[in-house]
């Protein structure tokens, strides 16, 4: 029988050792505040947005929000992001991506202060998790971590494959497999063998962005599979980039999804945002 990496609870987990963190630095005087930005009004970006206001409120972090309109310049966002930068009240800056096609989110990224990318994303602290010194790491990858140490899920030594190179996911997701000790394979769209290369993994790992690609034959008999990936289907239920019914009786532990690493990506942002507070100084 495999193990359901339950991501909701261990989530809840996180979001309430934050909680505990933000009320002892509370008591000395000290206040968390995030800014979170988001220009235009995609759908799907509101509602991480509100998601992260609604952590926020539940942790006792204050929250800024910028709600812009799709026509702000880019000016106008790096005279918000400058803004930010300078306030000490601020601890830590988020701009939803993706930008409007007439902003460049390099640009952006780039702008924010490293010691305030609570998403971990400018080349500072990407540069750092590189060369294992302290900064913040992305959330997805890092929530991923701690799904498996949670789960008692050794990696040291373990065989993992990564499938995916973004920058968000795959990259500093291989890095963070390496920094405990795995032996990783990064592969991609144009890897070849995809299933053999796949069927190494002790931990196989999926972030390729395809609704249910993953079948039981890309699985090790015994294997732990995470699932990045989430997409609506056709009648709104969601699912991964794994056809969860027939990879999971192969698996010794599986994500589901909804319910596994989804919610692990804003307790993630919630404890980058509580560790702010060691890391500015
Ligand atoms: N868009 C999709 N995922 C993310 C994320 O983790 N952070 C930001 N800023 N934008 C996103």
């Amino acid at each position: 029988m495999y193990q359901i990496i339950d991501g909701k609870e261990i989530s809840t987990q996180i979001k309430n050792e934050c909680r505990d963190r933000v009320a002892a630095y509370k008591e000395q005087g000290v206040d968390i505040c995030l800014a979170v930005i988001q220009v235009g009004n995609d759908p799907a970006s509101s509602v991480y947005v509100n998601n992260k206001k609604k952590a926020c409120e539940y942790i006792g972090i204050q929250s800024l929000s910028y709600e812009l309109p799709e026509e702000t310049t880019e000016e106008e966002l790096l005279a918000i992001i400058d803004k930010l930068n300078a306030d000490d009240a601020v601890n830590g800056i988020l701009v939803q991506l993706p930008v409007p096609k007439h902003i460049d989110e390099d640009k952006i990224i780039r702008a924010i202060s490293p010691l305030k990318d609570v998403d971990g994303f400018h080349t500072q602290n990407v540069g750092a998790l590189c060369i294992g010194q302290k900064g913040y790491v992305s959330c997805t990858p890092a929530g991923v971590i701690e799904l498996l140490k949670r789960s008692n899920i050794s990696i040291e030594g373990k065989e993992c494959v990564v499938i995916g190179r973004s920058n968000i996911v795959g990259k500093p997701m291989s890095i963070l497999m390496l920094r405990e000790n795995a032996t990783v394979t990064i592969a991609h769209s144009r890897t070849k063998d995809l299933k053999e290369v796949c069927k190494r993994a002790d931990i196989l790992i999926v972030a390729i962005g395809k609704p249910e690609m993953i079948t039981a034959e890309y699985v090790k008999e015994g294997a732990v599979v995470i699932d990045v990936g989430i997409h609506r289907k056709e009648g709104k239920k969601l699912c991964g980039d794994v056809l969860f019914d027939d990879v999971a009786p192969h698996c010794s532990a599986i994500t589901p999804v909804p319910g596994g690493v989804g919610p692990m990506t804003i307790a993630m942002l919630m404890k980058n945002c509580v560790d702010s507070v060691e890391i500015r100084k």
